[in-house]
């Protein structure tokens, strides 16, 4: 096949030039040329808008009423973790990117749920990238998956694995990692912007119109740091990235954008000898087992997607230097900045001269505001050197001008830890069960409309 020529277009002005150039030659843009194949559409192409319709004719209209509105048929892996997050099932004709730090486990659990998806039936292919076929191999005997019909390629080269994809159409196909597939059509190095930009959207374009379903490993982290191709995201159907600590066995996947479900909700596994299993009721697992109560922990309850579950916070407070740290891990580190300022001006507790560092224990993100009460109270905590009374337990949101407003459904958070045996809370006011409804048995619980009251809450119960 003749290689088609290569251009590169500018992203702001869409002037092109026919090599590589730090500066846009037409705007003077910096980094903004991206190679893309000569004749592909893009903004280099839309300059003669009048002549589209010579060109290519005007497409039919229908309305919304005409058109068939078929509900999406899903396939569930047989991983009920994996499905939680996919919300049913793998979708024919989607897209799947999912991402995590090396060595999550992203390749055993996508082995796991093609090898089930194939006993059930359906015909599932593996291209691996990353790993030849014999470590494949040797993963899926170390997993118990012995027997497997799985069909394995090992290829990197786009136009070859289209090709063997558009053979045998198989009803789901993982690309094991999108950054070692390269198209001979461009120039740019495998791994680059350009070649899995290109990469993906050959892809997607093939499972759009072939219907099966298509899943790419990607290696990117959360902050889009690693070989950061975000743009993939806007591409695909659902994102879902790997979380956790490597150093512990528990992992989540989290659903970030998912064009055919809800997102957010959350998928738990234990990384086990023999693979990633399901974990049904997580709602434990990340505390930390003290045995007495120790200064700078509140337990957390926060929701997942549709299930509540109980989460450590750990802060220690310790002495700075002239200019103190504030590091956060598993929360966010402007709301923490936010926080230690309403700490200090409506409930009086300065932090200014301190090194602040807070922990979500076992690995685990929040992104949920509800847990800024036991973030402050966990501060406060450590400030002091006096740990929260057993089974005490915290959430809320707190506001600038230091009000606790409600979180999502208080009710059901409240139950969960009374089922798992906690005995405190201090919540906001408009979670608290109301006066002559049904009580939560075995719990107090301290309703709070100010940071100042739930200060002095926890002051008392010392
Ligand atoms: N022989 C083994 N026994 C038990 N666990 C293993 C073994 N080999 C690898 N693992 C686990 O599998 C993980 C690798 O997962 P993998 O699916 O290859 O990650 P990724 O594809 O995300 O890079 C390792 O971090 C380790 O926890
Ligand atoms: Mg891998």
């Amino acid at each position: 096949m003749a290689k088609e020529k290569s251009l590169f277009v500018c992203s702001e002005c869409g002037g092109t030039s026919p090599k590589w150039l730090g500066k846009c030659p037409s705007c003077g843009a910096w980094n903004t040329l991206i190679e893309q194949v000569a004749g592909s559409s893009g903004p280099a192409n839309n300059r003669f808008g009048t002549q589209y319709a010579a060109l290519a004719g005007v497409s039919e209209l229908a309305t919304l009423s005409e058109m068939e509105a078929a509900d999406v048929a899903r396939t569930p892996t047989g991983l009920d973790e994996l499905d939680r997050v996919l919300g049913g099932g793998i979708v024919s004709g989607g897209v799947t990117l999912i991402g995590g730090d090396p060595g999550i486990g992203k390749s055993t659990l996508l082995l796991q749920a093609v090898d089930a998806l194939q006993r059930a039936g359906q015909n599932a292919l593996y291209v691996t990238g990353e790993e030849s076929g014999a470590q494949v191999a040797l993963r899926s005997r170390r997993l118990g998956l012995d027997h497997s019909q799985v069909q394995v390629l090992a290829e990197i080269q786009l136009e070859k694995i289209i090709a063997t994809l558009d053979a045998t159409r198989p009803a789901i196909a993982v690309i094991d990692s999108i950054q070692t597939v390269y198209s001979d059509q461009l120039t740019s190095a495998p791994g680059s912007v350009a070649q899995v930009r290109e990469c993906a959207a050959h892809l997607t374009r093939f499972a759009k119109t072939s219907g099966t379903a298509v899943v790419l490993v990607g290696h990117v982290t959360k902050e889009g740091a690693l070989a950061g191709p975000r743009v993939l995201e806007h591409m695909v159907d659902t994102v879902l990235y790997f979380e956790g600590d490597t150093h512990s066995s528990f992992r989540l996947v989290r659903a970030i954008k998912n064009r055919f479900g809800a997102v957010n909700e959350i998928g738990v596994f234990a990384m086990t000898e023999r693979g990633l299993k399901g974990v049904t009721n997580p709602s434990a697992i990340f505390l930390s087992q003290h045995a007495e109560p120790v200064s700078g922990s509140v337990v957390l309850v926060t929701l997942e997607g549709t299930r509540p579950m109980l989460v450590e916070i750990q802060a220690l407070v310790d002495n700075g230097g002239p200019s103190p740290r504030r590091l956060s891990v598993g929360l966010d580190r402007d709301r923490l900045a936010m926080l230690l300022a309403v700490l200090h001006r409506h409930a009086g507790v300065a932090c200014m001269d301190q090194d602040v560092f807070v922990n979500a224990v076992g690995g685990v993100r929040i992104s949920e505001p509800a847990a800024d009460l036991a973030v402050m109270l966990a501060i406060t905590s450590s400030l002091r050197g006096k740990p929260l009374p057993k089974g005490f337990i915290a959430f809320g949101e707190v506001g600038l001008a230091g009000e606790v407003r409600p979180a999502p459904r208080g009710q059901e958070r409240l139950r969960e830890a009374a089922k798992l045996g906690f005995s405190v809370a201090v919540v906001p006011k408009a979670n608290a069960p109301r006066k002559g409804s049904k009580e939560i048995e075995g719990l107090t619980i301290h309703a709070v409309e100010r940071i100042e009251e739930a200060m002095d809450v926890v002051r008392r119960l010392d």
